[in-house]
């Protein structure tokens, strides 16, 4: 098992927000938490990532535990903001920049732009980017990080429908090209339908995971997306019923 969690549980000012979340990732797996809004989702990818502690429970990378920031997770938070007075080329380099790996982190992103719709972005700033585009560049910026596991929290959340829906038609397509181990936070259902090989439903808080759904071997398609009414019904009533 690449990742597995157990027993995670976090109170904030006394109130208990995650209890006891278990669920473990294959490696190459592609995993979506959907779960109401406030529930702690990125709670959840808070701890993994390092940046909060949980009161209990523990995880484990490859059978390790792992305590602290880990270089196994590439993390790319909600609401993800570029550098804007930094170029393109600057901000997905950020991450190698810092460990001293300048010039390789810019050699290696080189490679990418194209593959990642940035081609002839390179020295441009952000504020001349589509919002698309900065989301792309966000996702290169976690992509480049080389590490195992992406942590992704809502990474086209911001977008108008028809850019969002062209950014998971991309990610599907680029998935099978990264092959890396993909933990994604959404509360579109359509986005988790379409682009995992398991989706795990968390609770209204304290929340755990009340129900598992798995996709595995699924040939992904907008066709087979709009076909799939009874199970995004199933998947609505559960959500609603945790929000009410
Ligand atoms: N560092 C923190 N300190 C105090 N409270 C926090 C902290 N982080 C999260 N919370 C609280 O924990 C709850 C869950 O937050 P979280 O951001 O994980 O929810 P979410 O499921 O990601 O929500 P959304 O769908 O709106 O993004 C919220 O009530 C939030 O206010
Ligand atoms: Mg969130």
């Amino acid at each position: 098992m690449k990742l597995s969690v157990k027993d995670l549980s976090i109170s904030f000012n006394e109130k208990k927000i995650l209890d006891g979340v278990n669920f473990s990732v294959e490696e190459g797996e592609f995993v979506a938490i959907i779960g109401p809004s406030g529930c702690g989702k990125s709670t959840i990818l808070n701890i993994l990532a390092g940046v909060l502690k949980a009161d209990r429970g523990s995880y484990a990378v490859d059978g390790q535990c792992v305590t602290s920031i880990s270089s196994h997770f590439a993390y790319m938070p909600q609401n993800d903001l570029l550098m804007p007075w930094m170029t393109i080329l600057d901000n997905v380099t950020l991450y190698g920049s810092i460990h001293h790996q300048h010039k390789e982190a810019v050699d290696r992103a080189l490679k990418e732009f194209e593959v990642f719709g940035l081609d002839g972005y390179q020295y441009a700033y952000p504020h001349e980017l589509s919002g698309g585009m900065r989301q792309r560049a966000a996702f290169l910026r976690t992509a480049l990080c080389s590490a195992d596991i992406m942590l992704l929290d809502e990474p086209f959340g911001a977008l108008d429908v028809i850019t969002r829906n062209e950014m998971q038609d991309w990610l599907l397509k680029l998935r099978k090209e990264l092959g890396s181990t993909t933990l994604l936070v959404t509360h579109d259902i359509d986005e988790a339908l379409y682009l995992a090989d398991r989706i795990l439903i968390l609770s209204k808080s304290p929340a755990t995971i009340c129900e598992e759904i798995s996709l595995k071997g699924v040939e992904k398609s907008r066709e087979w997306l709009f076909s799939q009414g009874d199970l995004k019904k199933d998947i609505y009533d559960k959500l609603k019923e945790e929000t009410a």
